[in-house]
Parts: C-alpha cells; sequence; structure tokens
C-alpha cells in the first residue's frame, strides 16, 4: 500500500486521499487571511517552548527565522498555498521545512491544530473587531457633523408612518448615533469577553509537556488562558458573538438605509443625495437611483444569513472537536468584509445627503402635528390628560372638517373649547416652538440636541 509521505498523518492513514475530499477538506483558500496570526501565534509557541527548554535555543532561532522568512513571502505575494497541504496551518509548517530543514518539527510540540485554529482564528476576530469599532466612530463623526449643519431643520417625526410630533432633523441623526454608539459598547463588552487565550489546550486534553499558557497568553495580547481544554478547541462563541453584533449592526444600518431611500423619493422629497452615491437607469433617462443605500439594506441579508449558518453548524454539535468547525471562518470573513464596505458606504451617504429644509418644514407643519402641544397646554392649566387629550381632539375634528391647520382655527373658535384657554395657546401650535419645548432629558429641543453633540463631539475623537 502506498503511504502518503507527503502529509503529517500520512503514517497512519494507508491510501492515498480521494480527490474529491482533498477538495472539500481543503480550507487553505478561506483560512490563508490568518497567515499574520498563525504565524505570529507559531512564533509566540517557538519562544515559550524555548523558555521552557522544552526545544534549544539554537532550534527556536531557526524556526523563527523560517517563520518570519514565510510571513515575508506570503507578505509578498511569493508563496505558493497548496490545496494538498489543507489549511494555512500545514502550508505554512510544510515550507519551514523546505527552509529550515527537520528542526521544523520541533515546533509542533504541546501543541495541534485544534488549539491553533482557534487561537488564530480568535486573535483575526479581536483584530477585525477593532477595524469595525473604527468605521462606527467614523460613521458617528459624520452623523455628527450632519447634525451640527442642519441644526435649524425641522421634520415631522412619524409612528406608523403618519406624521406625530415636529422634531429636529438632527435629533433624528442623533437617533442613528445612539445605535451605532450600542454597537461600540457592545464590541467592548465583547472584547472583555474573549480576552482568553486557547493557546496549549493542545488537541484537547492538555499536554503532558511543561508548557507555559501564562506566557503564551500575555505575549498574544490576552488576559489570561481559558479555562477549560475541552471547551477551549470546540468553543465558537467569539465567533457566532461576532456575527451577532455584525448582524445588529446591520439592523441599524438597513434601517437607516430605508429611510435615505424613502426620504430620497419623488413623494418624499426630503433630502437629495450627491450624484457620486447614486447610479442611472439603463430606459428611463431622468432616473437617478440611491443604489448605495438600497446594496446596504441588501447585504444585510447575507449577514443575518452568515449568523445562522454558523449557529446551525454549532447546534448540537458534541465536544470536541470537529471538522464542521472548519466552515466557521467563511461566514466570518465574508461578513467582515460585507459589513466594513457597508459603514463605509453609509458614512459616504451620511456626508453625501442635504435635507431639503422647505419641504421638511411643510410637512411637519402636516397633520396636525402640534395636537399633543395643546393637550398639553391644557394639562399645565389643570385638566386631566385624558380630558385634554379629547378636547384636542375635537380641535383637530373642527380643523379637519373646515380644511384647516390647527394654527389657523379662530382663538374664538379655540376659546370654546375650554374655559381656562388664553391668548397665550396661540404660540402652542407654532412648530419651532413645540420642538423647542421638548426640553426633557433626551428630548428634541435644540438646547438638548446642541448639548449632545457637543458631548459627542469630545466622546468620539
Ligand atoms: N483547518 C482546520 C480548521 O479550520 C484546522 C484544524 C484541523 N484539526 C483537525 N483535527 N483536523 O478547523
Amino acid at each position: 500500500m502506498k503511504k502518503q509521505k507527503n502529509k503529517v498523518w500520512g503514517e497512519r492513514v494507508g491510501k492515498s486521499t480521494s480527490a474529491l475530499l482533498q477538495q472539500v477538506n481543503a480550507s487553505i483558500d478561506v483560512d490563508k487571511r490568518m497567515y499574520k496570526e498563525d504565524i505570529e501565534a507559531s512564533i509566540v509557541h517557538c519562544q515559550m517552548l524555548s523558555k521552557q527548554k522544552i526545544i534549544t535555543s539554537p532550534v527556536a532561532k531557526k524556526i523563527i527565522y523560517g517563520l518570519k522568512k514565510i510571513k515575508s513571502e506570503i507578505d509578498k505575494n511569493k508563496f505558493q498555498f497548496k490545496k494538498e497541504h489543507e489549511d494555512i496551518h500545514l502550508n505554512i509548517e510544510k515550507r519551514l521545512f523546505d527552509i529550515i530543514g527537520d528542526n521544523a518539527g520541533y515546533l509542533h510540540a504541546a501543541r495541534s491544530r485544534n488549539d491553533q485554529v482557534v487561537t488564530d482564528f480568535k486573535i483575526w476576530v479581536r483584530n477585525s473587531v477593532k477595524i469595525i469599532d473604527g468605521n462606527l466612530t467614523g460613521l458617528i463623526k459624520s452623523f455628527l457633523k450632519k447634525a451640527e449643519m442642519h441644526m435649524d431643520v425641522i421634520m415631522p417625526g412619524f409612528t406608523h408612518f403618519k406624521n406625530a410630533q415636529p422634531v429636529l432633523f438632527s435629533h433624528y441623526l442623533l437617533a442613528y448615533v445612539e445605535m451605532f454608539k450600542r454597537d461600540k459598547i457592545r464590541i467592548k463588552n465583547f472584547l472583555s469577553t474573549i480576552d482568553e487565550s486557547p493557546l496549549g489546550s493542545a488537541a484537547l486534553a492538555g499536554t503532558s509537556i511543561k508548557i507555559d499558557r501564562k506566557y503564551t497568553a500575555t505575549k498574544l495580547g490576552f488576559k489570561k488562558p481559558t479555562e477549560n481544554s475541552i471547551d477551549s478547541v470546540s468553543d465558537r462563541d467569539f465567533a457566532a458573538e461576532f456575527l451577532f453584533i455584525c448582524s445588529l449592526c446591520s439592523v441599524h444600518l438597513s434601517r437607516l438605509s430605508e429611510e435615505i431611500i424613502l426620504w430620497n423619493s419623488d413623494v418624499i422629497n426630503f433630502i437629495k443625495i450627491k450624484d457620486s452615491l447614486l447610479t442611472g437607469s439603463s430606459i428611463m433617462p431622468q432616473k437617478k437611483n440611491p443604489d448605495s443605500a438600497e446594496l446596504i439594506r441588501g447585504k444585510t441579508g447575507k449577514i443575518f444569513g452568515q449568523l445562522f449558518n454558523l449557529l446551525t453548524t454549532l447546534k448540537g454539535l458534541p465536544l470536541a472537536y470537529f471538522k464542521d468547525l472548519q466552515e466557521d471562518k467563511e461566514s466570518v470573513f465574508s461578513t467582515f468584509d460585507n459589513l466594513n464596505l457597508n459603514l463605509q458606504l453609509a458614512k459616504e451617504l451620511i456626508d453625501g445627503i442635504t435635507p431639503n429644509k422647505e419641504k421638511m418644514f411643510e410637512a411637519a407643519s402636516m397633520g396636525f402635528t402640534t395636537a399633543t402641544d395643546f393637550a398639553d397646554y391644557l394639562v399645565k392649566k389643570g385638566l386631566p390628560f385624558r380630558e385634554a387629550h379629547k378636547k384636542s381632539a375635537k380641535l383637530v375634528n373642527y380643523a379637519e372638517k373646515n380644511n384647516l391647520n390647527l394654527e389657523d382655527v379662530d382663538l374664538d373658535v379655540i376659546k370654546k373649547i375650554d374655559k381656562s384657554i388664553d391668548q397665550s395657546v396661540l404660540k402652542v401650535f407654532d412648530i419651532t416652538h413645540s420642538v423647542n419645548q421638548k426640553k426633557s432629558y433626551g428630548g428634541t429641543s435644540s438646547a438638548n440636541v446642541m448639548k449632545t453633540i457637543k458631548k459627542y463631539k469630545k466622546l468620539f475623537k
């Protein structure tokens, strides 16, 4: 029987691998993206083996020399990745043998690809989530800038997509800032949850070789080593959580996109979008379409899909390592790519929109949006709110019947609604006044909004 000399496990597995299995098994096309993390972790592992006198210092030096050379080869696109060597770990190991000879064989003491892959992947996710965090800050800054530029713009706030109450456009934008701020907090918490190094868990049981896991954990930037070797090699919670964080952030982006698409419609016409963020139609000469926002919304589906992809892979999977887990990286990598593009494009979109101030103000005056202000006026005069609500509804009914806005109803008519009403009621129907009276904490008054912008400009530098 022909031995598979070329395989690290070729001594044991007799027949050469079926071409089909080789194709399905090879993950190199995907996991080569972790070459930096793999080499970083291997160098630290090697330094630890040398410190613990498990390997000699000259051997360690050779190994580290070889690993650095491999990194520079890959950096320069001079490395030949081979499917027959399955994954990034074995591709690098094989090349290490080419460069330094049999001394390369000392590196794999006290580790397995099982702890190797999860260590690499955790480091990759940790670095990547920080890039997402940076892009979130960039987007938030654009919101703050836009809000500050258009402090005087008033628009209708909606519930059920019916005009509800007038709000500042800037306040509306800051609502999105809150969502992205929460995404950043989620990332911060995530970074502290995943702060444990799995390296040294080996295949699943740990090792009898006297390694120093605290040393490798610290050197790789983790707070401490993981507690249980079995969990360490089977845990992909961090990948699922990463995908959830990305999914929720995508929910926020897709809600924003939807608003932009609606606002940009000819029917609503609340904003203008810069031409560079629009596309045309191949048949309708007049068209300018907000594809940028539509694509952000569209890619959200893909991102959710990857979360469910991984959750389904993990569901019911016994301990510890199974090859199923190899499928985790594609989900995470593609989600990272899509979300990053989406975040950057969303930033361009926010930079590229101009509110149509007149149109927004006009819309804010439609639909009796100060009816609650009138009810509140009556409450301040001593009426129970439920009664005030009824009286205000009566005024709305009158205005609607007579085809008037609330501010156009005759003072004498209004006065008849309740004896407490005097001349001062008239300002209640003024949209700008309405907005600026909303001084409760977190309300839409310009004083509040300006304070928040100032605070957040310091927070998101
Ligand atoms: N390429 C593998 C993965 O991504 C590495 C771990 C392989 N371990 C094993 N026991 N075959 O999961």
